[in-house]
């Protein structure tokens, strides 16, 4: 049931759900909404008015400034709950457009908030354009340890259709950057099935180029036509064409192959590592029911102690005006169950699957209890329509590895004519 919380009454629930456990895992998560430009595809920085997208020094300081209240407010009031951060994650938007003393001001208020002294890993999302090796200095000061670069394509024509504010040369360039400046562990998001395209050929230049660079995390996201961005409205007024279903599945199966040819596995739908060993120590690996997280910054989710948790987004003046008071606040709930489902869409995506135990500890709720649901038990009817096969067991619940990518691409498309013809409406 969706119920008004505010900050103090969250806490206490919170506490009455950890019961004394201590050393609770915590996800940090720090939301950063500007972008040098709006992609043509993206359906992520939805909550920033276009003349503040691109981060100046008015957007950014109070930006800052109310990411810092949150982050001081909660840090301290969670810590003592006896969580422990365990992994961090700064996406957006592009936090790479901060100046770096912004991201120490951020930083900054971390580390007085949290002991932060059990972190395994920060990851950071850039884009090309935006990366430069001073802030890349910044971030290693600080202790960023993964930075996750979105190329989307090597086509030169497909980067200028999708609207991105960096060519090919820089994209490149940007990998370059990072080994330079001793990153490592970095991943590279590329987009599959993209409009504008009309083969596969983009795709296959495009991985074969990344993987002479021996990136070790690649993503390929099946592209999302999401209403009100520039590329759904050009495939709804048919000034593009959209990828049919089945030749959708055969661009991912395309990305499978090379990546698998050249060593990679997939842990999750998309997600692609070099080396298996490498699973274990990402944190990025398990989301969705991994466990707790806190999201700091506009439109930010959260899941504790089972609640799910929205900070305000629809006006991101709403977050620099109440960076404490969540605009949506619901404790999971057997009447309401989309956001349960949501969850588990997420997991079901990974290798792993469900595991009940983490689910019952972070909803509340047994898997069983969910599937008596009419609305889950349709899901999953619509999920096996869509070529979804589950397995099962005592610990858990999870969908046949070979066909993930089948399932979520159907289930994807189907969700795409359903959003665009209700755009259209
Ligand atoms: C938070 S976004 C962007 C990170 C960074 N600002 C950038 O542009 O590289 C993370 C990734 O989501 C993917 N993405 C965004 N919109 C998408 C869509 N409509 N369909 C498929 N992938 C999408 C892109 O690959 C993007 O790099
Ligand atoms: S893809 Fe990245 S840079 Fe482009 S609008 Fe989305 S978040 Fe911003």
């Amino acid at each position: 049931m969706t119920v008004p919380i505010g900050p103090a009454q969250l806490v206490e629930a919170v506490a009455a759900e950890l019961d004394g456990l201590t050393d609770q895992p915590l996800e940090l998560y720090v939301h950063v909404p500007f972008c040098a430009s709006k992609c043509h595809f993206c359906d992520w920085v939805t909550d920033i008015p276009v003349n503040r997208l691109r981060g100046d020094q008015t957007a950014r300081s109070p930006y800052v400034a109310a990411v810092r209240e949150q982050i001081r407010y909660y840090g301290p009031l969670l810590t003592r709950l006896g969580y422990q951060p365990h992994c961090m994650y700064w996406g957006g938007g592009t936090p790479t457009r901060l100046e770096p003393e912004e991201m120490r001001a951020i930083h900054e208020a971390l580390e007085e908030s949290f002991d932060l002294a059990g972190l395994v890993q920060w990851s950071m999302e850039t884009t090309p354009n935006d990366l430069t090796a001073e802030r890349l200095d910044t971030m290693r000061e600080l202790g960023v340890n993964r930075v996750s670069v979105g190329v989307q394509s090597l086509d030169p024509a497909q980067l200028r259709r999708a609207g991105r504010a960096h060519n090919r040369d820089q994209a490149l360039a940007a990998i370059d950057l990072l080994r330079a400046a001793g990153i490592e562990n970095f991943n590279v998001d590329l987009i599959s099935s993209f409009p504008g395209e009309t083969s596969t050929a983009g795709l296959a230049a495009t991985l074969e180029t990344i993987l002479e660079r021996n990136p070790p995390h690649v993503s390929v996201y099946p592209y999302r036509a999401t209403p009100k961005t520039v590329m759904a409205m050009q495939l709804d007024r048919e000034q593009m064409e959209a990828w049919d279903v089945g030749s959708m599945i055969e661009a991912y199966e395309l990305a499978m192959e090379m990546l698998t040819a050249a060593g990679y596995h997939e842990y999750c739908h998309g997600y692609w590592v070099r080396r298996a060993e490498d699973e274990d120590v990402d944190g990025n690996y398990k989301y969705d029911l991994a466990g707790d997280k806190i999201g700091f910054g506009s439109g930010a989710e959260s899941l504790l102690g089972h609640h799910m948790l929205l900070n305000p987004s629809a006006q991101y003046a709403d977050y620099l005006r109440a960076p404490l008071q969540f605009a949506h606040a619901e404790r999971f709930s057997l009447e309401e169950p989309e956001r349960l489902t949501a969850l588990v869409g997420g997991a079901l995506m990974t290798r792993e699957g469900v595991d009940f135990a983490r689910f019952r500890r972070l909803t509340g709720f047994g898997f069983d209890e969910l599937r008596t649901t009419r609305h889950f038990a349709a899901w999953l009817d619509l999920l096996q329509e869509c070529g979804g096969r589950f397995v099962e067991d005592e610990r858990g619940f999870r969908m046949e590895r070979a066909v993930i990518h089948k399932a979520y691409i159907t289930h994807l498309a189907y969700t795409m004519s359903h959003g665009l013809a209700l755009a259209r409406g």
